[in-house]
């Protein structure tokens, strides 16, 4: 297996390289290990597939080889080529007998070591995002995002460009981050919503994939202040229509890992069995009134019209096992934009659908109040200026029709996925209260 350029063998991914064997090849990444045992240096060489054991024997490979191979420290460049060889000790079952070996660029003493607190890890944010662990991590995420894209567009959704900068709230002025703009006041997206509704009106079924920011008060392990947030929006939908989709949505992400992600999974030491569960979209559905019933019978001291945290998603995940949705919630716990029950116009017609395994909360949907009398008192009831909302009132006097939509938050679905004790680990540079670095 011969290329070109020196004759030197093909350039390989290490993940195709390992199954070379008997073959020539070429590897070049970045040095994860290395022991020198005197008659052979054994360099085990990262790249963006994987790890690769290289082995520099003193008695056969060529002294700069050697040299190269001797001055390489940790997270060096580096460059190999040589015979491929199967071996049960090295990692992936064989390794690279070098013949060459090239040092591209010498890393100083690199400041991660292992067995640092996490702390001192999101200091250096910018360096342990190469961990095998993290990176695994990211190609996960890439392979969900795909996964849902695709369907997305398999099942004719537009996709559009909402702004990130916003004249008004849409989840409440809370968790509003606000911008100086040129001396007037806007504000950080919470959420694209309004502007997707405003965007059925032509292309009918339109998602956006954003960042949306929150000012969350309380730290908790699956909060972000800034989050990727898919979001979709349908006319003539209703709440179901809209269920269906984000069912099948987060069916579709499961499916696309537990095909294109596999060995991610098993590196992160995640068990598929919920997963599997998860791959088929039919989700069980439970009312907010059976939700406050379930967390009763397991002692949870709650009234009906008492909203439902992370503690109470927790207990009601220990009934199912696999995502499930709660719907019909009491109107004051949810946004002024759902459409109210016509049967029973104390709860909406609104939508969460609770990740299993303790996870939680990972999409909020609803069907929209499609009327504009009914909107407007809405938005006066909450004590919210409708001039601000002018645009939004104006959907409902062209044309209004039923539509409804949701907000999938893609950290959290992440966090799931890869069974993550921690939201900050589904993405690369989280930011935090006191820490906007790197
Ligand atoms: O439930 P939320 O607040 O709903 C909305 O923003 C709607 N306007 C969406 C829509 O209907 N288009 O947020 C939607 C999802 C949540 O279910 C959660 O997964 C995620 O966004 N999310 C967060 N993720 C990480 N950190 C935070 N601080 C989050 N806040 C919400
Ligand atoms: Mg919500």
């Amino acid at each position: 297996m011969s290329s070109g350029a020196g004759g030197l063998p093909a350039l390989v991914k290490t993940r195709r390289a390992l199954g070379l064997v008997g073959e020539e090849a070429r590897v070049r990444g970045w040095v994860y290990r290395k022991r020198d045992l005197g008659g052979k240096i054994f360099v085990v060489v990262r790249d963006s597939e994987g790890v690769m054991q290289v082995v520099v024997d003193r008695a056969t490979a060529p002294p700069e080889a050697v040299r190269a191979a001797e001055a390489a420290t940790i997270e060096s460049a580096v460059e190999a080529w040589g015979r491929v060889e199967a071996d049960p000790r090295a990692p992936g079952g064989a390794e690279l007998r070098a013949e060459g070996f090239v040092l591209h660029s010498r890393a100083e003493d690199f400041p991660i070591k292992g067995g640092e607190g996490v702390d001192y890890l999101l200091d250096v944010r910018h360096l342990w995002i190469r961990s095998r662990r993290l990176t695994a991590v990211w190609r996960l995420r890439h392979v969900a995002l795909h996964a849902m894209r695709r369907y997305l567009d398999e099942n004719g959704w537009w996709e559009v460009s909402p702004p990130i900068l916003t004249q008004s709230a849409v989840e409440g002025g809370a968790t509003l981050f606000e911008v100086n703009f040129f001396g007037r006041k806007a504000y950080l997206s919470q959420s694209a919503q309004f502007y997707l509704e405003a965007l059925i009106y032509s292309l009918e079924r339109v998602w956006s994939l954003t960042t949306s920011f929150r000012a969350e008060r309380s730290r908790t392990r699956r909060h972000l202040y800034e989050y990727w947030h898919l979001e979709t929006e349908e006319a003539w939908a209703r709440m179901r229509d809209s269920m269906r989709v984000a069912a099948e949505l987060v069916a579709a992400a499961v499916r696309g890992v537990l095909e294109g992600a596999s060995e991610e999974l098993s590196l992160l030491g995640r068990s598929t069995e919920p997963l599997e569960r998860a791959a088929r979209p039919d989700y069980p559905s439970i009312t907010y009134d059976e939700a406050v019933e379930l967390l009763r019978r397991k002692g949870v001291s709650v009234e009906w019209g008492d909203d439902l945290g992370a503690d109470e998603e927790r207990v009601l995940t220990g009934y199912f096992d696999t995502p499930f949705f709660v719907t019909h919630f009491p109107k004051h716990l949810k946004s002024f934009y759902m459409k109210p029950d016509p049967g029973r116009p104390e709860v909406v017609l609104g939508f969460d659908l609770l990740a299993p395994e303790g996870y939680g909360e990972v999409i909020g949907g609803s069907e929209r109040e499609d009327r504009y009398e009914a909107l407007l008192a809405r938005i006066r009831e909450e004590g919210l200026n409708p001039d601000e909302y002018r645009w939004y009132l104006d959907l409902r006097r062209y044309g209004s029709v039923p539509h409804s939509g949701f907000g999938l938050g893609v950290d959290r679905l992440v966090m799931w996925i890869a069974g993550l004790d921690h939201i900050r680990d589904s993405l690369p540079f989280p930011r935090f209260r006191d820490r906007i670095y790197p």
